[in-house]
């Protein structure tokens, strides 16, 4: 199937490591030119690299997307270097982990900004460049928790069901010219997974795979590049009629019909 990526542009944030760096080359691969950004300058320069090694243009900021202006100069440097903008991925790191009674103002407010202001931010700076666009997307990185908590993430839990509801709003906002759709990921062996590991103190990473794959249909967690083939196929025209949607990519671990 004809994507009809090439030549075309996106921005995909928090593109250094996990899924949104298989997006940002998963979009490469489909001839699409990128811009990414991440906090740490080092893995954005490495993989920023790898998606150049593609073949294509890539435009790499070093952006904090819960800050409005460090957020949105990332997208209007890739707007004004690629000449135009058709996708963009809402993407950033997860919450940290704590039970309601645990966490602090603080850490509410941070989640706050990085799970739901980076994306007003994010979109508010595309949607210019987005409107030129005869096939133009919005694709949101979320979670399975939108559909069922997830034991210990409180803070993601709730957020993410604001951003849900800034996604399924926006989608009639902003149609007909701009699809906005959302992932819900389940289980993807990334960074953030390493981390929730180290969290919970699992004694092997081995262990704490196979503890994930348990109660998975498909038995094993996913693969970034899993995820980003979705992503990228959603961002496209090839999905020119979806818009709205809710797309669980868990191997089939959340088993709700909506
Ligand atoms: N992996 C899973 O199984 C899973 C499941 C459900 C939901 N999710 C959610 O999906 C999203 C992506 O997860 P992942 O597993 O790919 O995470 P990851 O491996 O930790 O990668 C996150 C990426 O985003 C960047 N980033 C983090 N905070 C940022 C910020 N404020 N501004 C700009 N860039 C930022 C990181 O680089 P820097 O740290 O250098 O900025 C990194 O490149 C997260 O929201 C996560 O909670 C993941």
């Amino acid at each position: 199937m004809d994507l009809g990526l090439t030549g075309r542009a996106a921005f995909v944030a928090g593109s250094s490591k996990g899924m949104g760096r298989a997006i940002a080359e998963g979009f490469a691969a489909e001839g699409a030119d990128v811009g990414m950004c991440a906090r740490g300058g080092d893995a954005l320069r490495d993989a920023a690299d790898a998606v150049r090694a593609q073949g294509v243009r890539v435009v790499a900021t070093v952006a904090d997307v819960s800050v409005a202006a460090q957020a949105t100069a990332a997208v209007e440097r890739t707007v004004a270097e690629l000449g135009r903008l058709d996708a963009l991925v809402v993407n950033a790191g997860g919450p940290g982990p704590g039970q309601f009674e645990e966490l602090d103002d603080a850490q509410w407010d941070a989640t706050y900004q990085m799970t739901f202001k980076s994306a007003v931010h994010l979109i508010r700076a595309a949607l210019p460049a987005l409107r030129t666009s005869d096939a133009a997307s919005i694709v949101f990185v979320s979670s399975s928790s939108v559909r069922q908590p997830i034991p210990g993430l409180t803070l993601s839990n709730s957020v993410r069901g604001a951003v849900a509801g800034l996604a399924r709003t926006l989608a009639d906002e902003l149609a007909p010219g701009v699809r906005v759709n959302t992932l819900l990921p389940g289980r993807i062996r990334t960074e953030r997974q390493l981390e929730l590991a180290r969290a919970a103190g699992t004694a092997s990473l081995e262990e704490r795979w196979a503890m994930l794959s348990r109660d998975v249909p498909l038995a094993r967690i996913g693969e970034p590049a899993e995820f980003a083939r979705v992503a990228v196929f959603l961002s496209s025209a090839a999905a020119s009629y979806v818009t709205g949607a809710m797309l669980a990519v868990d191997g089939g671990l959340i088993r709700s019909v909506v």
